[in-house]
């Protein structure tokens, strides 16, 4: 028995007051926005390994995925004053697919961008880049938004993913600050946000003079070639 049949509690709960939806419906498009992921994810592994073969180097350190949860999803149509349907959750929450790319050098995180936004089957929704523009509490990152069509028996539907590009400098951060302000019982008291900015400072700083690093190497390696 699986556990549509068998009934899910969770879901079952958290259905029992949006019957606007079947379970069954729900989950189907949840398998389709894991699909969403598994296109992008192979995407971006391929074209890590192209750079492997052609320049014995990756851009990617690493990429993690998760898919929303049932009840950050239905929270947030809530929070938009929306009826739970699944055409609201369709058409009003883009980051129920989501991607987090791990770069090594902050060149690397455009790069990724570029060779992706260059296939002809991905589409760029909205682009935030947070690395030119860090938000107020220091937070950067790149993040994009794209489109990307999924074939099933009955056709293909264009499914949004939320990528977050990084650095391992800029993951460390904002791993570390989401766990900080999570552990916080109210709000972030105003001299722990003064810190962590200044610690998202020097991990600008850090980030930057890495890639300067790297590219004077580059610069020495092919003057040694000439
Ligand atoms: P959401 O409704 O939260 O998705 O807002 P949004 O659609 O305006 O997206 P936004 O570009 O602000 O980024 C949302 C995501 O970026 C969050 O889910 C986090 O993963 C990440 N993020 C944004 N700001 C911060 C921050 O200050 N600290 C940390 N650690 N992560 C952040
Ligand atoms: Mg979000």
């Amino acid at each position: 028995m699986n556990d549509l049949q068998n009934g899910n509690s969770e879901l079952e709960l958290i259905f029992s007051d949006s019957l606007e939806m079947s379970i069954r419906d729900f989950l189907n498009q949840m398998m389709i926005y894991n699909s969403g992921i598994k296109e992008i994810r192979t995407k971006l592994e391929i074209l890590d390994e192209e750079f492997q073969t052609k320049y014995s180097y990756n851009p990617i350190h690493h990429i993690e995925s998760r898919l929303k949860s049932i009840k950050s999803i239905i929270d947030k149509v809530k929070e938009k004053k929306l009826d739970v349907t699944l055409e609201n959750i369709r058409s009003n929450i883009t980051d129920i697919a989501g991607i987090r790319v791990i770069c090594n050098y902050l060149d690397d995180i455009y790069k990724i961008e570029k060779m992706l936004l260059a296939q002809n089957d991905v589409t760029l929704l909205r682009r935030r880049d947070y690395i030119k523009n860090p938000k107020p509490s220091g937070y950067q990152s790149l993040h994009l938004i794209v489109e990307v069509p999924i074939f099933l028996s009955d056709g293909s539907s264009p499914i949004p993913v939320e990528i977050q590009i990084r650095t391992i400098a800029m993951d460390f951060w904002a791993s570390l600050e989401h766990k900080l302000k999570y552990k916080s019982d109210n709000e972030v008291a105003e001299d722990v946000r003064y810190r962590l900015k200044i610690c998202a400072k020097a991990i600008q700083e850090l980030d930057t003079e890495m890639q300067n690093i790297n590219n004077l190497i580059a610069d020495r390696n092919n003057g040694s070639e000439k």
